[in-house]
């Protein structure tokens, strides 16, 4: 059983306090608000001449690193390439058919995951000492570290979505080259990239069907 401290106590009723206060008279998204972030949303092969300012990048995050994650972990960690110096920097790791699309982005984001992220585990996870469970565990440590980055990675995507930007999501690359190039020294990997502003339609494919829900779900 974990003993809170009064100033824990108190911040789990401030937090109870504000949840309730908009799960009370949710707003919930319009149809179009949906389509936004998935009804009509698409993966982008081309941008607009329009950039994305810093101060977005950072807004965007402020809402990304509320996302969850295990033992809030957030083990993701984001590259923003805005620079073409830095873009020259990424293009000789990505395969030929993403170049136009990565150098053409306003912004190339790379989602890395941290294999150190337990490092900040005291400052994410105070009230319990989780670091040893993933220090002495590689698997799990690899585990929680892949899959909680990429759903940051995901939770992104779908912010960026719901402030207006685009997307274009990439694995066409070589990861061990952007590991050498932008993480040597530290133990963060990457995971995929995201180029991210304003998409051209016209660069847009015929939409890919899904799978049904029959084919892949079931209720029990
Ligand atoms: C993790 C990930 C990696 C992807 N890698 C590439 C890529 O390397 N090159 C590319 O052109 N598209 C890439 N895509 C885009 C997918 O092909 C696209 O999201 C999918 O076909 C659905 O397209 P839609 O969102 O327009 O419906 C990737 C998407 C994701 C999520």
């Amino acid at each position: 059983m974990i003993e809170f401290t009064e100033e824990q106590k108190k911040a789990i009723s401030d937090a109870q306090e504000k949840f309730s206060s908009i799960k009370d008279n949710p707003d919930l998204l319009t149809e179009s608000q949906l389509d936004l972030l998935f009804g009509q949303a698409r993966s982008m092969n081309g941008w607009k001449d329009k950039g994305i300012s810093d101060e977005m990048l950072h807004s965007l995050y402020e809402l990304v690193k509320m996302g969850p994650t295990s033992t809030n972990s957030c083990p993701a960690r984001f590259v923003f390439i805005k620079s073409s110096e830095m873009k020259e920097k990424i293009k000789d790791a990505l395969l030929p058919n993403n170049v136009e699309k990565c150098m053409t982005a306003p912004v190339i984001t790379i989602i890395g995951y941290d294999l150190d992220f337990s490092d900040y585990m005291g400052k994410l996870f105070p009230h319990m000492d989780v670091a040893p469970m993933y220090k002495g565990n590689s698997d799990m440590n690899f585990a929680t570290a892949f899959r909680n980055g990429s759903l940051q990675g995901a939770y992104l995507m779908i912010i960026a979505r719901a402030m207006g930007l685009d997307c274009g999501p990439m694995s066409g690359f070589n990861n061990e080259l952007v590991d050498e190039l932008f993480f040597k020294d530290t133990n963060i990997k990457s995971n995929f990239l995201c180029c991210l502003g304003y998409g051209d339609p016209s660069k847009i494919f015929f939409r890919l069907p899904r799978l049904d829900f029959d084919e892949v779900c079931e209720i029990i």
